[in-house]
């Protein structure tokens, strides 16, 4: 698994498909504005390709929290600069099969080169099994449920930033 920076003219079309996939937009809600938001480059963060055996199958992004949103999802206690991930495996043939934790490992361990961030943190809902599942894999732990106004009960999921966890990871 690679990561590779998202070049919006030619990976554009590949990522209104994704967003378009059931199994995607279930999670990720309306395609047409995660479109938008997708083309507009992170502040602050970075985007990438998930490459599989050469082949996009994926997309991950990371930015730091905007502090206003986690303030209305009652997650203050979050420190400044903390960095949020999102992703998402758009190939359904490509799901379960360890392409999302070795993405969100690979972008820990750039983030952790980077040493700006105190902590990366990422959302999941509580229904959404596989992620949960991807992200204690690639080191995430679980600190607790909030309910997001959109997307419902969601985990707060939280890697350190800084250095090698405490179990190493
Ligand atoms: C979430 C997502 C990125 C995870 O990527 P992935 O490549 O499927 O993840 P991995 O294969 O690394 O890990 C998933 C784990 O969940 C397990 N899993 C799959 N379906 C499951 C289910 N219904 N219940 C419990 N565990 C499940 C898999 O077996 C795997 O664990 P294993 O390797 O120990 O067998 C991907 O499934 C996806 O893009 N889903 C749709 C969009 C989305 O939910 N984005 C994330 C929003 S936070």
């Amino acid at each position: 698994v690679e990561l590779v920076p998202f070049e919006e003219q030619r990976d554009a079309g590949l990522l209104r498909r994704w967003l378009h996939a059931p199994h995607v937009s279930r999670w990720w809600g309306d395609p047409q504005r995660e479109l938008a938001a997708v083309l507009e480059p992170p502040t602050g963060g970075a985007h990438a390709l998930i490459l599989a055996d050469g082949l996009p199958v994926g997309y991950l992004r990371w930015q730091p929290a905007p502090r206003t949103e986690l303030e209305e999802a009652g997650l203050s206690d979050i420190p400044e600069g903390a960095i949020d991930i999102d992703l998402l495996i758009g190939e359904p043939e490509r799901i379960g099969r360890g392409v999302g934790s070795a993405a969100l490992r690979l972008a820990l361990a750039h983030i952790r080169d980077q040493r700006g961030a105190p902590l990366v943190m990422i959302c999941a809902s509580v229904e959404n099994a596989p992620a949960l599942c991807a992200c204690e894999k690639a080191g995430f732990r679980r600190v607790r449920t909030f309910d997001d106004g959109e997307y419902g009960q969601m985990w707060l999921l939280t890697a350190h930033a800084r250095g090698a966890a405490p179990d190493g990871r």
